[in-house]
C-alpha cells in the first residue's frame, strides 16, 4: 500500500493541526493581560520593548490566537457558547429546569445566560459583568434579572421556599457575610417590580441535576432565535454598548 495515500489516523492530524497552529503563533506574540497576572496574584505586565526584543522579526498578535478555536466572521451567541464558554452544563441544566417547570421563554433565557460572566470571562461581579454583555440584545428585564440574581443568591425567600444553597456553606464556609454592597443591591431589588423574575433565577440555578438527564444547547436554539437579537454584523462587531466585550472574548490576547 502506498503510504502517502493512507488517510492520517486522528491523532496523526491533530498533530499536524498543532503544528500549523505553532507556526502560525510562532509568526506573532501573544500577550497577557494585567489581568491574567493579577490571577497569579503578580501585580504586573509584559514590556512591548523587552518581548520584541526577545522575539527579533516578530510583531504582535492583533486578532485572533491561533491555539483557541476559530470563530466565524460573525459570532452569534451560540458561537461564543461553542467555542468561548469553557463550560455550558450549569447554564443548561438551569435552563432545562425552568423549561421543565413551564416558565416563560424570557426566564428560561435569563437561565441559560446567568452564569455567562463565570463561563466565559470573570468570576468576580459575574452577575454585572454578564447582565452587562447582553444588554443590548435582550428584553430590559432579562438583564436586570442576570444582574440581580448574584446578589439574591445570598438571601432567602420563604414565600416561595428558597433557602441559603447549601452550596455556598461549603463554598464560602459558614460564617460568610455578603458585603454591604451586596445587600443594598438585594433591598433594592427586592421592591423592584422584576423581583421575582430574578429570583426564579435563583430558584432554578441548580448545581446538581438528574445524572440521566440530558442537557443539549441546541434545545434552545428556537428560544434564544426568538429573546435574543442577535446583530446580523455579528457578536463583537455592531457597535453596541458591549461589542468591546464580545471582542475581548474573542481575541483575549490582543496586544492593543
Ligand atoms: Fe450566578
Ligand atoms: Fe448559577
Amino acid at each position: 500500500m502506498n503510504e502517502h495515500a493512507r488517510p492520517l489516523t486522528v491523532s496523526e492530524r491533530a498533530d499536524e493541526l498543532e503544528e500549523q497552529m505553532m507556526h502560525e503563533l510562532s509568526e506573532r506574540i501573544a500577550t497577557r493581560s494585567t489581568l491574567f497576572y493579577l490571577g497569579d496574584g503578580k501585580v504586573q505586565m509584559d514590556s512591548g520593548d523587552k518581548l520584541l526584543a526577545a522575539n527579533p522579526g516578530k510583531h504582535f498578535l492583533m486578532g485572533a490566537d491561533p491555539r483557541l478555536p476559530k470563530m466565524p466572521a460573525k459570532p452569534t451567541l451560540i458561537d461564543f457558547f461553542r467555542t468561548r464558554f469553557a463550560t455550558t452544563s450549569h447554564l443548561l441544566q438551569s435552563a432545562t429546569h425552568a423549561l421543565k417547570g413551564g416558565h416563560p421563554e424570557k426566564v428560561v433565557l435569563a437561565c441559560l445566560l446567568h452564569d455567562i460572566g463565570v463561563a466565559s470571562f470573570i468570576r468576580c461581579d459575574h452577575g454585572y459583568w454578564g447582565a452587562q454583555m447582553i444588554e443590548p440584545y435582550v428584553d430590559e428585564e432579562v438583564a436586570w434579572a442576570v444582574r440581580m440574581h448574584q446578589a439574591l443568591r445570598f438571601f432567602p425567600e420563604p414565600s416561595v421556599g428558597y433557602e441559603y444553597p447549601e452550596m455556598y456553606v461549603k463554598l464560602f464556609g459558614a460564617d460568610y457575610q455578603p458585603e454591604p454592597y451586596i445587600v443594598a443591591e438585594y433591598e433594592r431589588a427586592r421592591n423592584h417590580k422584576w423581583y421575582m423574575t430574578s429570583r426564579l433565577i435563583t430558584m432554578n440555578d441548580i448545581y446538581s441535576f438528574d445524572p440521566n438527564a440530558t442537557v443539549n444547547l441546541d434545545d434552545f436554539i428556537d428560544i434564544v432565535g426568538r429573546h435574543f437579537r442577535q446583530p446580523k454584523e455579528g457578536l463583537g462587531f455592531d457597535n453596541s454598548p458591549s461589542s468591546h466585550m464580545w471582542r475581548t472574548l474573542m481575541w483575549p490576547t490582543r496586544f492593543l
